[in-house]
């Protein structure tokens, strides 16, 4: 008896020593696995020269490289996850020292289409950015997010990493080295190959295939989507779920402590205007809003339901003949048909894509 008390109580002894010895963060630091990459190349369907593919390969590598933060913690993908059609799925993501972005963030797709009339698209929540190649080195050097603000420190850390120079030479040919020009271009054409127009909506609606017909619930959503509640006086599915050149303010609050669009420029009626989101996806990126304040997109349908709130901003299209702030009143049938409309705008293939996955292995 007593020696099975004993047996026990060395067990109980050992699983904790374990235990505090896995959580000892030195340990731990020692248990990160090397990682490194296939040497073959794979081919992105761009139909171009070899080049091209390398190319975009290498974005592809350095979108998943964590040594673009300055303790080689955080790398783009920790915050557009592929999981989560390249979002993040907290509210606010953490950067290079647990310190939490300012905005919720935003599913990178569709970045090859440009906004109305051919002018860019607005980047970002408050569009102050409008070059996909100069908005890459934004989260970088940006001091939550990833805090490489020295570009031929970051530069040189790059060229040091032990595959770097062989994926260059085959990007840009032999002798070549890596710089901000080439680690943005290569990143933008990375980017730009993640599109959601393999959607049931976008087969269905926009290409017109028979096959991906959308159900009679998805059918009625999407005419409560355009025609009853006109949700696309903002977010125009015709143009394929996003109408991203207008900046507009829903009534989130009374006073916004976000000022969003005019912290760009400086007009009192900006304040508290943001970027209308592109609806792909959506089903798959919560919590939403800019601040990601709502976790479901019921939540997000109780807001145009009850919850719009009176400021000098709202726009027009939420507002009555007299002034006030419009409450749509959505139903729960209505609410379930929206829900299922905005869910045949998921592209489930940009989730298990490999062609954008981490292309990192561990050993
Ligand atoms: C710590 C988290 C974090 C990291 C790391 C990060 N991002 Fe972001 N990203 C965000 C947030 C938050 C936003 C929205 C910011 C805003 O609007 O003010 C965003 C927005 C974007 C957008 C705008 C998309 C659109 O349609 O407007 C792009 C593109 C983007 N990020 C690319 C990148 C790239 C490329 C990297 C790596 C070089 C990167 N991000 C690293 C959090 C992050
Ligand atoms: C007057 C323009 C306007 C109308 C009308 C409108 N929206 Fe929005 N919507 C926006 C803007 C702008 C945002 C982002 C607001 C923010 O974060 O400050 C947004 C955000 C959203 C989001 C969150 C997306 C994300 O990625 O976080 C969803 C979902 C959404 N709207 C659905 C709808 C539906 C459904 C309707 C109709 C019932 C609708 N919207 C009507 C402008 C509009």
């Amino acid at each position: 008896m007593q020696y099975q008390i004993k047996k026990q109580w060395v067990v109980f002894v050992s699983i904790l020593a374990l235990v505090g010895v896995l959580s000892c963060n030195k340990y731990q630091k020692t248990l990160v696995k090397e990682q490194y990459l296939d040497a073959e190349i794979p081919s992105y369907g761009v139909g171009n020269p070899i080049t091209v593919d390398a190319q975009i390969h290498l974005g592809r590598v350095l979108f998943y490289e964590k040594s673009l933060s300055v303790n080689n913690s955080v790398s783009c993908a920790s915050c557009h996850k592929q999981q989560v059609a390249f979002a993040d799925n907290v509210a606010l993501s953490p950067g290079f020292e647990n310190r939490l972005t300012k905005r919720n963030s935003i599913a990178i797709q569709n970045l090859t289409f440009g906004g109305v009339f051919f002018e860019p698209a607005p980047l970002f929540w408050d569009g102050r950015e409008f070059d996909l190649t100069s908005l890459i080195s934004k989260p970088i050097a940006n001091h939550i997010e990833m805090g490489m603000d020295n570009e031929e420190q970051l530069i040189a850390k790059l060229n040091a990493l032990p595959y770097i120079q062989d994926l260059v030479h085959k990007a840009y040919g032999e002798n070549e080295k890596l710089d901000m020009n080439r680690l943005s271009t290569s990143m933008a054409s990375f980017l730009m190959l993640i599109n959601t127009n393999k959607s049931r909506f976008d087969q269905s609606i926009i290409m017109g295939t028979k096959e991906f017909a959308l159900s009679p619930m998805e059918l009625r959503g999407q005419q409560l989507f355009q025609t009853t509640y006109q949700c696309n006086n903002c977010h125009n599915p015709t143009v394929g779920g996003y109408n991203n050149s207008q900046f507009i303010n829903i009534g989130l609050e009374v006073n916004s402590s976000d000022k969003g669009r005019m912290n760009i420029t400086n007009a009192s009626q900006d304040e508290g205007a943001f970027k209308v989101p592109d609806l792909h996806n959506v089903a798959l990126t919560a919590p939403y809003m800019r601040d990601g304040r709502f976790k479901t997109l019921s939540e997000v349908l109780d807001h145009y339901s009850h919850g719009i709130q009176d400021n000098k901003n709202v726009s027009p299209r939420l507002r009555n003949n007299d002034g006030s702030t419009k409450k749509l009143n959505i139903s729960d049938e209505d609410k379930s048909a929206l829900i299922a409309f905005l869910n045949s705008m998921t592209d489930y293939t940009v989730l298990t894509n490999p062609l954008f996955s981490n292309p990192f292995k561990y050993k």
